[in-house]
């Protein structure tokens, strides 16, 4: 069982603090990890697709699926993020990954277009949904497939208070919207149980995987 002590309230000052030392938690590799392999089981990848990460923190998604795409580029609104992301590519061997800065939230879409959008715990810190699935629709060829990560609903505990964004996803809920957008074949899958310490020992929350065809 993984433990993720991260309480915060989603500013982006948050993750620029904690960009070195991302890495450094056991639960947030092994998290992207089973999401990487519950997308390789899910998408047929074949070594040429463009993807997209978007929010993609340090990298930790975009490089475990690296091996099995052309390029990734790898987005984030946060310097700090960036900045650390920046490090580990110039280090990597890796020469199909990038990175962006991109907050849809504020940016126009890039001009590129991608076979794959992926993201890993992002979408609970976007308050417009809708409008992000719209964005990320217009940025992906067709075929294509989004693949989003992200928690389950829950009671808040998972943040604390002072959160703003998301309690998690209502599945049919963020099913419908993704419709709404212009997907279709959306599918969902339980791919990971985040658990964290609390007064009644520990609370696990899952992580569902949804993906869609475009
Ligand atoms: C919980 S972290 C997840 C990082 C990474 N996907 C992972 O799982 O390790 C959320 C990430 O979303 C990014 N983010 C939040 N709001 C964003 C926005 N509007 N546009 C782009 N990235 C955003 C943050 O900077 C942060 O890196």
């Amino acid at each position: 069982m993984r433990v993720d002590q991260t309480d915060h309230d989603g500013s982006s000052r948050h993750f620029d603090e904690r960009a070195t030392t991302w890495d450094s938690d056991p639960a947030k590799v092994a998290r992207a990890l089973a999401v990487a392999q519950e997308i390789r089981s899910r998408v047929p990848l074949n070594g040429q697709m463009q993807g997209l990460e978007y929010g993609c923190g340090t990298g930790l998604l975009g490089f475990a699926l690296q091996p099995y795409f052309g390029q990734i580029t790898l987005a984030d609104s946060s310097p700090g993020m960036l900045a650390t992301l920046n490090d580990k590519i110039a280090a990597s061997r890796s020469n199909n990954l990038r990175s962006m800065k991109l907050d849809l939230v504020t940016d126009p879409l890039p001009a590129e277009r991608y076979d794959l959008v992926c993201s890993l715990m992002t979408f609970h810190h976007i308050d417009d949904i809708s409008g992000l699935l719209r964005d990320l629709f217009s940025l992906m060829n067709s075929p294509g497939y989004l693949c989003v990560a992200d928690l389950d609903a829950e009671d808040g505990s998972f943040h604390g208070p002072g959160f703003t964004g998301h309690p998690g996803f209502d599945r049919s809920v963020l099913e419908h919207e993704a419709h709404g957008a212009g997907f279709r074949n959306i599918e969902f899958s339980t791919v990971f149980q985040i658990a964290k310490p609390d007064s009644r020992g520990q609370t696990d929350f899952p992580v569902f995987l949804m993906v869609a065809r475009k």
